[in-house]
């Protein structure tokens, strides 16, 4: 449809009609056939309203959407179909490895390759929209969820922030068949929430707002991406759904973002609770004066704009705005073409786990692994091998926050190491998962007592040549609303860890979490500690997969290991100091812990290989830049060991003198090489100025002439480097 004919739709609209795009409900009113369901009053709507909800979030099903499709646009004054929306975080019905876990890829297109397959599964179910990327900076791992973020470093989480709106919605129209719109989320800083509590207040200078926090959401919007959500939290003391500055100025203003703005769920009705607003009538008028055109799941939209526009305390064409916006996508989307979109039974049921999709899940998964410790015992040759542990049977391994997967449909390891045929191993549970904190009912999986457990299980690893301890954190101990303040692991599965040490060295713990946990004593006494976070469906092949050697581990941390939670936040790109300390010095007044070292357990980029890989000095082609220049920065890679593998070298940028102070070093290359035996590549990356940008004393976005230093190495921590100056 062309613009002038969605203007006239639009000047045709009654104001209710209007307010009812502005409302998005969840599918629960509906029933299995599409109609509408429930008592009148359902969540305090009326059936009215309900009716005149513009969009609907969280049902799924082909027959489903198109029934519920096919009422509401008979019923809707003007048939403008409704918009299906559904958090597709990690996949729909193929669960792709944790978004975490996918930044430790460090493989933007392999993730696109897993948002396409998400986007087309979604699509056959007649989804249209997906609640994702999450673009959140995250460096606290206490928040639970850090696991739905791609990691601590904002240019990184700004590659796969686009590789996800790329894969969803591809790179053409939104109507092209398995395409689905994406939404980034949560506008702004909610990756930041005080002391890691899920919805706790944020506190960002500007600054830091806008070089660390900001960067990855305006690379999706960058990228196209439909839709944005607003954040739940306050950020400088003004929640995001009533924060005009930072919806209308920075986000529309200066990001020039042209599409529809979300709240969260339930957001705007919770401006009461923060305080900002006196009753739902004036949480509404904040919400859209703020430039909200989505209210998700409350009644303030649908019970006062009406009110507050008769009495001519809103602007009529503030709505008008919003509705055009939501017009305009249901048209991009192609709906008022073909309001099913790809909504297809037969598709859904082909698409959902087919086996390119589960491939796509396994290879990605075994790409994330990180391997944290090796002592020489991985990987796994014939030898008589014990899995034990309360994730080695357990399908509970796919992910948090993937709605849509099972524990049936996913690989658990017991079934991956079964699956190869060829070894000899040998199965125990251990111990229960945890003693049930938070969420015990979830948690807790087996009924046999933890005596009897905890017996066979060193019984086995006694005999066993090698022990495989399958350890970690619950899908439902991280995600939303599941902030830890303790984040080690239950004291149920380290006394296992213990108990099978006491009786075999040789022992390897695969490590299942949603965020670093502090893994101190597993990581002094295991021979080898493999992180395989929350790997999705293909979870136990890919496991077998790495185990065994079959694939070469070459995932690097997206977020840095704490030594112990009092240290977090902890992230590589910290502020410098006017105390720096450097490890062995003896000064007392410098910026050090008295009791626990500065340094992370495992920093931002570090991940080992079953071969090892000698990086050359850094060369450049010049040591002065001019700021039309692009400095180009050379190494060479050689595989040194005796397998082949992959490592992701990292260039990261030190500004050494500044008008304020800067990070001490921050990603801006990175590139994975793949190498023989023996084999040996020149790796290189071009510096431009506008990499050396930030926002300066005067909060201009510029670089600054004078000296730089450029690393380039296996981890945040490589001292291998060389400086150049840019010129004036
Ligand atoms: C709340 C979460 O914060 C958000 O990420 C999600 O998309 C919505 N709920 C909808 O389920």
């Amino acid at each position: 449809m062309e613009q002038d004919k969605l203007i006239s739709l639009l000047n045709d609209m009654s104001l209710e009609e209007k307010i009812g795009q502005m409302l998005q409900v969840s599918g629960m009113f509906y029933t299995e056939d599409g109609v509408l369901t429930g008592p009148a009053n359902t969540a305090g709507f009326t059936q009215e309203e309900i009716r005149l909800a513009g969009s609907v979030l969280g049902s799924v099903g082909a027959e489903q959407l198109k029934k519920i499709q096919r009422e509401y646009m008979e019923r809707q004054p003007h048939h403008i179909p409704l918009i299906f929306m559904a958090d597709i975080i990690n996949g729909f019905r193929t669960i792709f490895p944790i978004p975490l876990a996918q930044g430790c890829t460090f493989d933007p297109e392999l993730v696109e390759e897993g948002a396409a397959a998400a986007a087309r599964e979604s699509a056959a179910t007649g989804l249209h929209l997906t609640f994702s990327p999450m673009a959140d900076l995250v460096r606290d791992a206490r928040w639970g969820r850090v696991m739905e973020s791609t990691g601590e470093d904002a240019w990184l989480n700004g590659r796969f922030a686009r590789a996800m709106v790329e894969g969803y919605q591809g790179h053409g129209s939104l109507k092209e068949k398995g395409r689905i719109a994406a939404c980034v989320k949560h506008f702004a800083g909610y990756g930041a929430p005080t002391a890691g509590r899920d919805y706790n207040a944020v506190e960002l200078s500007e600054r830091t707002l806008r070089d660390d926090y900001l960067p990855a959401y305006k690379e999706a919007i960058d990228a196209g991406a439909a839709t944005v959500m607003t954040s739940f939290n306050t950020l400088d003391r003004v929640p995001s759904s009533a924060n005009r500055w930072l919806m209308r100025d920075i986000l529309r203003g200066e990001m020039g973002f042209e599409g529809v703005l979300i709240s969260d769920w339930a957001a705007i009705g919770e401006l009461c609770s923060h305080g900002v607003a006196r009753d739902q009538e004036e949480a509404a008028r904040l919400a859209l004066e703020a430039g909200v055109d989505i209210d998700m799941m409350t009644n303030c939209y649908c019970k006062h704009l009406k009110k507050l526009v008769a009495s001519g305390a809103v602007s009529g064409t503030l709505i008008d705005e919003a509705v055009l916006r939501i017009l305009k996508l249901k048209n991009d989307l192609g709906l008022f073409e073909n309001p099913y979109k790809d909504a297809d039974a037969v598709q859904e049921q082909e698409l959902a786990l087919c086996a390119a999709h589960r491939q796509t899940a396994r290879w990605m998964a075994s790409e994330s692994f990180v391997l944290l410790k090796n002592d020489g015992i991985l990987p796994l040759a014939g030898e008589e091998t014990a899995y034990i542990g309360p994730y080695v049977a357990n399908g509970e391994i796919y992910g948090a926050w993937s709605l849509f997967g099972t524990p049936e449909t996913t690989v658990t390891i017991e079934q991956g190491i079964k699956n190869r045929g060829d070894v000899q191993a040998y199965f125990a549970e251990g111990c229960p998962l945890s003693e049930g904190f938070g969420r015990a009912k979830d948690a807790c999986a087996s009924d046999k007592p933890a005596g009897k457990l905890l017996q066979e299980a060193v019984e086995l690893a006694k005999r066993a040549d090698k022990v495989v301890l399958a350890l970690g954190e619950h899908r439902r101990h991280s995600g939303e609303a599941a902030s830890r303040a303790d984040i080690t692991l239950p004291a149920c599965q380290m006394e296992l860890f213990r108990q099978v040490c006491a009786v075999n060295r040789n022992v390897v713990v695969v490590l299942f979490s949603g965020r670093p946990l502090d893994i101190r004593e597993i990581s002094e006494r295991a021979a080898a500690v493999l992180a395989v976070w929350m790997p999705g469906t293909e979870g136990g092949n890919a496991i077998a997969d790495v185990l065994y050697g079959d694939v070469n581990p070459s995932g690097r941390l997206s977020m840095s290991f704490p030594y112990c939670v009092g240290q977090v936040p902890v992230f590589y790109g910290q502020f410098r100091t006017g105390r720096p300390y450097t490890e062995g010095m003896e000064d007392q007044y410098v910026s050090r812990y008295l009791d626990i070292p500065n340094r992370p357990l495992y920093p931002f980029g570090y991940g080992l290989s079953y071969t090892t890989f000698a990086i050359g000095p850094v060369q450049l082609d010049a040591q002065q830049m001019r700021r039309t220049d692009r400095l180009r920065v050379s190494v060479t890679v050689k595989n040194t060991g005796s397998v082949s593998g992959s490592e992701v070298v990292q260039m990261y940028l030190t500004d050494v003198h500044a008008s304020v102070a800067r990070p001490v070093r921050e990603l801006r290359g990175f590139c994975k090489v793949h190498l023989e035996p023996g084999e040996e590549k020149e790796v290189s990356f071009e510096i431009a100025e506008d990499m050396l940008r930030f926002h300066d004393i005067h909060m201009n976005y510029v670089s600054e002439p004078g000296a730089f230093r450029v690393y380039v190495g296996n981890s945040s921590e490589t001292e291998n480097g060389a400086e150049f100056v840019l010129e004036e």
